[in-house]
Order: C-alpha cells, then sequence, then structure tokens
C-alpha cells in the first residue's frame, strides 16, 4: 500500500472512497493501526483522559503530546500522522501557535496538526490561519470541542437547530477557504454533517455525526473496549480487549499463585556441571 499524503486525503473524497482515522498514544497500537491500513493516525488530546487519566482534555501539556506522538511516528511508516494541539497551545499569542505547531513536525515527525474550534472563535480561526501561513497542514476540529465543551454547553450534540447548523457551516465553510486539508465533525446531526460534506470540497471525517462523512474518526480505547465505563453511541466496541486483558492478568496471578508459571521451559538452568561445582564449592 503506498503512503498516505494530503493529496491522496483529497484524491478519496473526490473517488467517493471512505477514509479512515484511529487515536494513537504508544508503540504498539501506532503499529497495529498502520498495519490494518487506516489512512490517518490521530495522536489526539484524548491522550489525556485515555491514557492519562485525567478528567477532562484540558490539562493535558505539549510536553505529554510530543513525548506520545515520538512514540507513534516510531510505529507509523505509511499512514497520515495528525498531532492534536492542546488547550491553551493555540490561544496565547501567534509566535507561541506557531512554535507549539512547528514542534508536532520537528520533534514529533508529524504531517500535520489538528486544531479544535472556529465557530465564532476569533482565536482558533487566526491560529489556523497562523500555522497554515507557517506551511504546516492543518485538520479543523468543529462541532463538539471537548477543550471548550464548558463554553458550548458540555458534551453534548450540537448544530441541533437550524441556526446553529448555519454556523458550523460558514465554520466549516471558513476553514476550507483558510486553506485547512480537512475537518473531523464531531457529535453532530448526520444531516448537518452530510450538509457540510456536500458544501465542501475538503474531506470531512465524522465521530458520531452519522455515516455520509467522507470519512469516520474513532479513539481506539473506545473501538476495543478499553475506556472504562462511559460509551458514546457512537463508539462501537468492535472487540473487548478489557475482557481479553482481565483474563490474561488473572491467569498470570493464579499460574503464579499455584507455581505452575515460569514451568522449566520457562527458565534458564545451568549447565549441569557448573551446577555441581558451585554445589560442591559452596
Ligand atoms: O482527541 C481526540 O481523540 C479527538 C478525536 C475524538 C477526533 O479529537
Amino acid at each position: 500500500m503506498d503512503k498516505v499524503t494530503l493529496p491522496s486525503f483529497q484524491e478519496k473524497k473526490k473517488r467517493g472512497e471512505k477514509i479512515t482515522m484511529l487515536t494513537a498514544y504508544d508503540l504498539p497500537f501506532a503499529r497495529l493501526i498502520d498495519e490494518a491500513g487506516v489512512d490517518a493516525v490521530l495522536v489526539g488530546d484524548s491522550l489525556g483522559m485515555v491514557a492519562l487519566g485525567y478528567p477532562t482534555t484540558v490539562p493535558v501539556t505539549m510536553e505529554e503530546m510530543i513525548h506520545h506522538a515520538k512514540a507513534v511516528r516510531r510505529g507509523v511508516s505509511r499512514a497520515l500522522l495528525v498531532g492534536d494541539m492542546p488547550f491553551m497551545s493555540f490561544n496565547l499569542s501567534v509566535k507561541e501557535t506557531v512554535r507549539n505547531a512547528s514542534r508536532f513536525l520537528k520533534e514529533a515527525g508529524c504531517d500535520a496538526v489538528k486544531v479544535e474550534g472556529g465557530q465564532g472563535s476569533l482565536d482558533s480561526l487566526e491560529a489556523v490561519q497562523a500555522i497554515l501561513d507557517a506551511g504546516i497542514p492543518v485538520l479543523g476540529h468543529l462541532g463538539l470541542t471537548p477543550q471548550t465543551a464548558g463554553k458550548t454547553g458540555g458534551f453534548r450534540v450540537q448544530a441541533k437547530t437550524a441556526p446553529a447548523a448555519r454556523k458550523l457551516l460558514a465554520a466549516a465553510e471558513e476553514l476550507e477557504s483558510s486553506g485547512c486539508f480537512g475537518i473531523v465533525l464531531e457529535c453532530v446531526p448526520s444531516q448537518v454533517a452530510d450538509l457540510i460534506t456536500r458544501s465542501v470540497s475538503i474531506p470531512t471525517i465524522g465521530i458520531g455525526a452519522g455515516n455520509r462523512c467522507d470519512g469516520q474518526v474513532l479513539v481506539t480505547h473506545d473501538l476495543l473496549n478499553l475506556s472504562g465505563p462511559f460509551h458514546p453511541k457512537f463508539a462501537r466496541a468492535f472487540a473487548r480487549l478489557d475482557a481479553a486483558a482481565l483474563k490474561a492478568v488473572k491467569g498470570f496471578r493464579k499460574a503464579v499463585e499455584e507455581r505452575s508459571f515460569p514451568s522449566r521451559e520457562e527458565s534458564y538452568e545451568m549447565p549441569p556441571d557448573e551446577w555441581e561445582r558451585l554445589r560442591r564449592s559452596a
């Protein structure tokens, strides 16, 4: 399979082929996702909730994102690699924004960054423009934007009214005109996602946005049932690795406690003559 590039992302939309994207935060999952032929890997700031145990994505720092993005880079050779700009990494000044975005490319080897927001949020649009002007590809993110969920009414479906849907469409068109190569649409009604998908020429990647987007993204730990008890209805579990992992860990504990692990085959032995020498000299 050929390496995924920004143009190939766009070509998929033109050909009507679905685009796939999954999150990764470490080497083993990055390798699996790349090997499975998924088009893009997102080092999402969901890292904070999924892997670091924070209650929201707000505490995630640039250092944490870069640390994990570097590990993911080592496992991805084909997919497009996108780093997620964490909360307040693109809101303080243009200089700071561009410096942070460039770290994803220079230090972690990402191909692009993702920036949340844009709906009437001058900050995000300015940030997107500054990053693009610096020559760094940007994936926009509209609808439910977890970093500012407090401001937009919490973790709930966005753009449910006609005026809100029109505003979202305008924001998507603005991101398209600014030069973003795609837009993540999170938790919006499928009709609104469909309207936006048909109105912009860049790919839309949905999560909780119905199946008429140009592609779909999921948090990998959700699709493997590894994210704990909260399951939004769009997060289908394609496997139950939590149960498989629990069984394995319990199996280890039991085998150690009943002395069946490690077996002789799983242990190293001294050559018999050396053991004899040691025993005699002891
Ligand atoms: O951080 C993340 O994982 C995301 C996806 C849910 C799109 O932003």
